[in-house]
């Protein structure tokens, strides 16, 4: 069982299928993005991803190559005419920042740096002449939550851990993107969700800009075949049971969390605001849990030391996690309680 934040675990009958695209005779890999064929495949993934995540017509969906964190440079290289807005929740939201800051005036909006897990401070209403705000809905590495914000400008917002596994109000947002390795697939891919009616800057090379890759749908040049295919082939599998999943990602946070706050070996970090994707705790000494660690490799439970960052553990739960793993890693720390002393 795999419950690494990304990439994260996928689904055995979407990587058959991926394998079934690759033999065909010819592979996708060997027709051309002109190809009808390739067309249609364009077409059906945006489509279903729409219809999956109920995506409004206002907004064009981009695959674009390059992580999320190539979306940190084409944001601000697209937008970012007078000023930007900032929130600082994490480590993500910072690079962002950081990577902005080459491109003009980027002010700090909030920054809970200090303390990462506590968003007591947090604004909620933004008001200001920005050309947008950016956020991160969900704080992959401290495993939090960012609270809701009202703001009378574009929202960006990157949405890597969350599309998929909880329901996204598109109407918020000016623009939201995502690393596809997270829950849809190939690492190296971003989907884009971008409004039309963005106050784009001119004269952006082609290849970055949002307004180009609008017009020519995601082919300036070769796109990222593979990871498309992949998108398509999540998103179809997704939408087979689209009411089951979002309340099923929901439940497997719910019950992750009910075991942590019922024993005292497994310590959470976050007590509100926490992630429904990643689930961060603690054990009583690094010892502890560097032979729970061994413990979970030997039984094949992969993926939950915590970012390096942070240190500490790290459970994960991409949109192919099924609630029986949940119940089963569940089962497996609650066995190996008695292995760990919680007195002084
Ligand atoms: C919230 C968030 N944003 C951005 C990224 C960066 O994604 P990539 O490595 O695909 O650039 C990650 C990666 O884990 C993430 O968790």
């Amino acid at each position: 069982m795999i419950f690494s934040a990304g990439p994260a675990q996928q689904n055995r009958s979407v990587l058959n299928q991926l394998c079934q695209w690759i033999q065909k005779d010819p592979s996708i890999l060997e027709l051309s993005h002109r190809s009808d064929e390739f067309q249609n495949l364009l077409e059906t993934c945006k489509k279903t991803l729409r219809e999956l995540l109920d995506v409004p017509n206002e907004m064009e969906i981009l695959f674009l190559p390059g992580g999320a964190s190539y979306q940190f440079l084409m944001i601000p290289l697209n937008l970012l005419k007078k000023k930007a807005g900032y929130l600082i929740t994490g480590l993500f939201s910072k690079l962002a920042y950081d990577a902005a800051c080459a491109y003009g005036t980027c002010e700090v909006l909030y920054d809970n740096s200090d303390h990462p897990y506590d968003f007591s401070d947090f604004p909620e209403v933004i008001t200001g002449d920005y050309d947008y705000v950016h956020m991160c809905l969900n704080n992959s590495i401290y495993g939090t939550k960012t609270p809701d914000l009202i703001c009378d400008c574009p929202v960006i917002a990157d949405v890597s851990s969350v599309l998929g596994i909880e329901k996204i109000d598109f109407s918020r947002y000016g623009l939201c993107y995502a690393s596809a390795q997270k829950n849809f697939g190939l690492s190296g891919m971003s989907l884009v969700f971008v409004r039309k009616n963005l106050n784009f800057k001119g004269n952006v090379n082609p290849l970055i800009s949002y307004q180009i890759q609008m017009e020519c749908d995601s082919l300036v040049n070769t796109p990222p075949v593979l990871s498309i295919v992949m998108a398509y082939l999540v998103a179809f599998n997704l939408l087979q049971r689209k009411e089951m999943v979002v309340q099923e990602n929901r439940q497997k946070a719910e019950l992750f969390y009910e075991f942590l706050d019922s024993q005292e070996v497994f310590m959470p970090l976050v007590k509100h605001n926490r992630s429904i994707m990643n689930c961060t705790f603690k054990m009583k000494s690094i010892d502890d849990e560097q032979y729970f660690l061994k413990l979970c490799q030997k039984n094949n439970i992969i993926g939950i030391k915590g970012h390096k960052k942070t240190g500490h553990l790290r459970v994960s739960f991409s949109v192919h996690n099924t609630v029986k793993e949940v119940h089963d890693l569940i089962q497996f720390m609650d066995s190996c309680l008695h292995l760990f002393r919680t007195d002084e």
